[in-house]
């Protein structure tokens, strides 16, 4: 694992966005894997102002995402597509048909997970993994268990990360109680790694995900296994 430590969360988003950047300019038919949340909003504004620069081409790119809520549809402004579309792909020169996430309202959720996976395979793999982490050591919504799920899934999401995810939505009720995401097996095999990590709140964790025990308790522990993770975080959440 390389560490690359940030003064604040302005830096560490442009670092990831620079080593995004690095990756869309060395192979302009890149596969972006991509997170949603908070961290990563400034990484977005900042590729969208480097190609608004006209430094970035996004034509050639395709992106697979993590994860998205089960029964949110794309319109519904808490789902994963409407994030992605509003903070990055809107702005920037993609073709949308080369824009993956998870299908929130399958009626067969087994074989929309199953198709993710074949969507991933057919596009050649994914060439930079972008990741958050969630507060207890998820990555994607890869929760605290008993042993890594491998591939895309459905998943039932713990209590506080629906509580930490509450802030999107008027009503605790409105959070979904679940989402598919890609599995740890899915993750792992992205050809390179960014994890961005920001604030004291993820300090804890992030101690554990860098230097704990490798377990499915803490699930980005397994980042610890894979050739090529760099770790962009901003001092606040190195101190420990
Ligand atoms: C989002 C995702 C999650 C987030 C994590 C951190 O697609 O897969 O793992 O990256 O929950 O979220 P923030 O950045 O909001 O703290």
């Amino acid at each position: 694992m390389r560490i690359i430590k940030a003064k604040n969360y302005h830096d560490m988003s442009r670092k990831v966005a620079n080593i995004l950047s690095a990756h869309i300019i060395l192979k302009p038919n890149s596969v972006l894997g991509l997170a949603t949340g908070s961290t990563v909003i400034e990484t977005y504004n900042q590729l969208i102002d480097w190609y608004q620069k006209g430094d970035l081409d996004f034509s050639m790119i395709s992106t697979v995402n993590l994860d998205e809520y089960v029964g949110l549809n794309s319109d519904d402004k808490q789902s994963y597509r409407y994030y992605m579309n509003h903070h990055l792909f809107d702005h920037i020169n993609i073709c949308k048909k080369h824009t993956f996430l998870p299908n929130g309202i399958t009626a067969d959720v087994e074989k929309e997970c199953h198709n993710y996976e074949e969507i991933i395979r057919n596009l050649g793999g994914v060439d930079v993994q972008l990741l958050g982490l969630g507060h207890n050591g998820h990555i994607g919504f890869n929760e605290p268990n008993k042993a890594f799920e491998q591939i895309t899934h459905c998943v039932t999401l713990e209590e506080n990360t629906r509580m930490a995810n509450a802030r999107f939505f008027d009503r605790m009720e409105q959070v979904p109680t679940h989402a598919i995401t890609m599995g740890i097996k899915t993750i792992m095999q992205a050809k390179q790694i960014v994890l961005a990590v920001s604030g004291t709140d993820k300090a804890d964790i992030l101690n554990k995900v860098l230097s704990g025990p490798i377990t499915p308790h803490v699930p980005g522990s397994i980042l610890q296994m894979h050739p090529n993770v760099i770790v962009v975080a901003d001092e606040a959440a190195l101190e420990h």
